[in-house]
C-alpha cells in the first residue's frame, strides 16, 4: 500500500496519483473534482501530506455542512462583540490554517455573497475577523472540492466565474469507481483486510464470483460505498471466506431512466432511505449507511430536491444526536422555521416540506 494509504493501480487512477506528485510541492490552488465517495477528501490530505506544508495543519471546512449565515466567521473567525453570544474571540479556519493547507469542501455550496470575501482573502493573504477592521496576514494553500459542475454553476450565475479562476488553477477529476473497474479487486482485498483486522476475524478469502458481481455493479456511492458493503460483509462473514449478501447490490441498481450524477445521487439516497424508513440521523439512519455527516447528508437532500423533512424526522426519532432545538414556528412569508445551534450559536433554519 502507498504511504498516502491510496489504493489503485488502473490507469486513471495513476494519472490522479501523478497529478498529486506534480502539484504537492508547489503552492498553486487545486480543485478536486468527482461524485461523492471517490476520494476527494483523501486525496486532499495526500497533496498535503506530500508537500512541504505538511508539519503543519490541515484544516477542512465543508461548506455545505455549515449553515450560511455562520460560515463567515467559521472562515475568518470573530472578535468579542461581533454579534450577540460573541463573548470571547475566537480564531477562523483561515487562522488555524497559517503556514498549511485549508481544504474548502463542497466549495459549491459556498453562498454568493461570501464569494467576493473570499476571493479577496485569496488574493490579498489576509484576514479581518468579523467585528474587526485589524487585517492579520494569513499564508495558506488552498485545495477545495466538489461534487458539482462548477463551470455550469458560473453560467448559471450561481458561482463567481472570478473565484472560480482563482479556485481552477490544478484542477483534478476523480473518475468514479464504475470507470475504474480493474481498482475493485485491490480494494476489495484492502478492506477485506482492514474491517477483518479491525473485528478479530481471519478471513482470507473472496470467491471469484463475489469478485465478478463486485465489479460489475456500478457502485454510484463509489469507494465509500464500496467500503461500508465490505465492512458490512466482514460483519456478517463467520469462517476465513468473504460472505457478502450480494442481493443487497439489486436493491441499490442504478434504474435504466437514470442518466446524470444527480440522477445517481438522487437514486441512491432514496433507495437508503427506504431502508431506513427516511430516519436520516441516528445508528441506524441514512447518514450513516452512506458514510456522511448527517447535516452533509440533509443539504444534499435539500440541493437534490427531496422535499422530506428531514431534520424533523431526526428529532422526533432520535432525540439524542440531533442538533439542539428551541423553538419552532412560522415566519411572516409562511416558511417553517426551527431555533437550532452550531457550535454552541444558534441559528435559525428553515424547514422544507
Ligand atoms: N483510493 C482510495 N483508496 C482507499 N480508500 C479510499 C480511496 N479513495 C477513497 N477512499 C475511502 O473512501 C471513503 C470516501 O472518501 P472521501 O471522503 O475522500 O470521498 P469524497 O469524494 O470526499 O466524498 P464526498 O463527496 O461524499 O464528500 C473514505 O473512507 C476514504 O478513506
Ligand atoms: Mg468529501
Amino acid at each position: 500500500m502507498p504511504s498516502n494509504g491510496l489504493i489503485g493501480s488502473s490507469r486513471k487512477f495513476m494519472a490522479v496519483l501523478d497529478d498529486i506528485d506534480m502539484v504537492a510541492p508547489v503552492d498553486s490552488a487545486v480543485l478536486i473534482r468527482g461524485e461523492t465517495g471517490t476520494g476527494k477528501e483523501v486525496v486532499a490530505q495526500a497533496i498535503h501530506d506530500a508537500s512541504p506544508r505538511r508539519q503543519r495543519s490541515f484544516v477542512a471546512i465543508n461548506c455545505a455542512a455549515i449553515p450560511a449565515a455562520l460560515l463567515e466567521s467559521e472562515l475568518f473567525g470573530y472578535e468579542r462583540g461581533a454579534f450577540t453570544g460573541a463573548v470571547t474571540p475566537r480564531e477562523g479556519r483561515f487562522q488555524a490554517a497559517d503556514r498549511g493547507t485549508l481544504f474548502l469542501d463542497e466549495i459549491g455550496d459556498l453562498p454568493l455573497e461570501l464569494q467576493p470575501k473570499l476571493l479577496r482573502v485569496l488574493q490579498e493573504q489576509q484576514i479581518e475577523r468579523l467585528g474587526s477592521s485589524r487585517t492579520i496576514p494569513v499564508n495558506v494553500r488552498i485545495i477545495a472540492a466538489t461534487n458539482c459542475d462548477l463551470w455550469a454553476m458560473v453560467q448559471e450565475g450561481k458561482f463567481r466565474a472570478d473565484l472560480y479562476y482563482r479556485l481552477n488553477v490544478f484542477p483534478i477529476t476523480l473518475p468514479p469507481l464504475r470507470e475504474r473497474k480493474d481498482d475493485i479487486p485491490l480494494l476489495v482485498n484492502h478492506f477485506v483486510r482492514k474491517f477483518s483486522e479491525r473485528q478479530g476475524k481471519a478471513i482470507d478469502s473472496v470467491p471469484d464470483e463475489v469478485m465478478e458481481a463486485l465489479q460489475s455493479y456500478p457502485w454510484p456511492g463509489n469507494i465509500r460505498e464500496l467500503q461500508n458493503f465490505i465492512e458490512r460483509s466482514v460483519i456478517m462473514t463467520t469462517g476465513t471466506v468473504l460472505r457478502p449478501r450480494l442481493s443487497e447490490l439489486q436493491l441499490h441498481s442504478t434504474p435504466a431512466e437514470v442518466r446524470t450524477m444527480a440522477d445517481a445521487e438522487r437514486a441512491h439516497i432514496v433507495a437508503t432511505l427506504q431502508e431506513t424508513n427516511w430516519v436520516v440521523g441516528g445508528p441506524g439512519g441514512a447518514a450513516v449507511r452512506l458514510g456522511l455527516p448527517r447535516t452533509s447528508l440533509i443539504a444534499r437532500m435539500q440541493r437534490l430536491g427531496l422535499s422530506v423533512n428531514p431534520a424533523m424526522q431526526t428529532v422526533r426519532q432520535m432525540p439524542g444526536r440531533s442538533p439542539a432545538r428551541d423553538g419552532a414556528g412560522s415566519s411572516a412569508t409562511g416558511t417553517p422555521w426551527a431555533n437550532s445551534t452550531f457550535n454552541g450559536r444558534p441559528f435559525r433554519v428553515a424547514v422544507a416540506g
